[in-house]
């Protein structure tokens, strides 16, 4: 097992220590040019990195804290009390990751950074061959992925009826036919987070009716995924809160672990499959999953790519909201989703790389002015960008019913965008049309 490791992040020699003021202190270390926070009472000291756990912004003095303890980020003005390390505002929200604070015997002090080890890497296990058809992973819709390990088969995120968030999206692709049968005869199920495209209660009545005590599993948020439940009625008697970076073992070749998101810990999560030591990360809506840790090199990634999500600023009229300040500012946020993404599957350079969860479309036809000027990214730009910076992934942009095999997948030497080779098969290509009974939407 990996051992956790520390490091010195900073050192103050004795004249600089002579010289911290009660409260709080702002260093710079000279060789890197990283910020650190200093907190100094006569309890002693404490220290962080001046880095927000929001999105990675800087704080500076809050000038209305007369008491020196507390710092403002300058990106979205969180507030954090540096003498508890707690965020004030938004208030009882997270923790600030403190450093070691070792003072050396002629009086100069070192900042020490503590990794504690990758949850991922406890019980290692060293990949086996896989044999050709028993991963298969297929492609419903939306972010529903349906991947079947030997004889065990596990469902992520089923929205497979109804729009979501109320008629506000629609799918965009009409998922297989069968689709319902294979939500209905998965061994377990995965939900990522409550938000309704991804938590689907007309979906899950569905499922409740046929399958009430299928497995479904969630991470211990501190906002309930299935809040809801008791007032929708569905009858679901198999749900299990799963705690955040442990190991849940299926059999003895199947395991998974759920992990938090780093921007939104209380609601949203983000999951690892290891299938004989062969692992697939989903990170789903994740805004920065794990706060940036992942597993480098697993077989496959797949995470959203669209953005567009919250609708914003596309509601808003009058003052600086004009046509023009609307559709550049959609620019821009799609182009830092688009490079963040990429960057990402850069740091981690997956052996195949899936953009999903982000093919919703607001269908309904009083909100047809969203739909024009809410534009997304497409997977393929996405695609593009990870082929550039990422040249040894590969892509693969399923079509409902699409299904990877993946030995076949990472054998193939031959093809770095997938789609058209033997190993990715699509059972069923989509329909068009515009509204269908239970709610898909297809783009004619
Ligand atoms: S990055 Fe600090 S408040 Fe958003």
């Amino acid at each position: 097992m990996t051992a956790q490791t520390s490091k010195v992040v900073l050192s103050l020699d004795a004249k600089q220590v002579d010289s911290l003021k009660d409260g709080v202190n702002f260093k710079k270390n000279p060789r890197d040019g990283k910020c650190y926070i200093i907190y100094k009472s006569s309890g002693g000291f404490k220290a962080c990195k001046n880095q927000c756990k929001h999105q990675g912004g800087v704080f500076i003095k809050d000038v209305e804290d007369l008491d020196s303890r507390t710092v403002k980020c300058t990106k979205h003005n969180w507030k954090l009390n540096i003498s508890s390390m707690k965020y004030v505002n938004p208030p009882d929200s997270f923790q600030q990751d403190e450093l070691e604070v070792e003072i050396l015997d002629e009086g100069g002090m070192q900042l020490v950074e503590l990794s504690p080890i990758d949850p991922w890497l406890t019980a290692p296990r060293k990949p086996l061959e896989l044999q050709e058809g028993e991963v298969k992973i297929t492609y419903l819709t939306h972010a529903c992925m349906e991947l079947q390990f030997g004889q065990k088969c596990f469902l992520f995120d089923p929205w497979l009826r109804g729009p979501a968030f109320a008629r506000g999206w629609w799918l965009l692709h009409e998922p297989p036919a069968d689709c319902l049968d294979r939500l209905c005869a998965a061994d377990l199920i995965y939900i990522s987070h409550l938000h309704s495209d991804h938590l689907s209660y007309p979906t899950l009545k569905a499922l409740s009716e046929r399958r009430p005590d299928v497995p479904i599993y969630v991470g211990d948020t501190s906002r309930p995924v299935f809040w809801y439940l008791e007032q929708s009625k569905v009858k679901l008697t198999n749900i299990k809160v799963t705690p955040f970076g442990v190991w849940q073992n299926v059999d003895e070749s199947l395991r998974f672990m759920i992990l938090m998101d780093g921007v939104h810990p209380e609601m949203d999560t983000c999951i690892i499959v290891d299938y004989k030591g062969h692992m697939i990360l989903n990170t789903v809506d994740c805004t920065r999953p794990n706060g940036g840790r992942l597993p480098q090199n697993v077989d496959l990634m797949m995470s959203d790519f669209a953005g567009g999500a919250s609708g914003f600023p596309m509601s808003f009229q009058g003052g600086k909201y004009s046509s023009s300040w609307k559709a550049e500012f959609i620019k821009n946020e799609r182009k830092k989703l688009l490079n963040y993404k990429a960057t990402l599957v850069k740091s981690l350079q997956p052996r195949i790389y899936c953009p999903f969860a982000g093919y919703f479309v607001e269908a309904h036809p009083s909100d047809k002015y969203i739909k024009k000027t809410n534009i997304k990214n497409s997977p393929e730009d996405l695609n593009a960008l990870i082929n550039k910076l990422a040249p040894d992934t590969k892509t693969w942009t399923p079509k409902p019913g699409a299904m990877l095999d993946l030995c076949l997948a990472l054998k193939d030497p031959t093809s770095r965008i997938m789609g058209k080779t033997a190993y990715a098969t699509v059972a069923q290509q989509t329909v068009t049309g515009t509204f269908h009974r239970e709610g898909h939407f297809q783009r004619s």
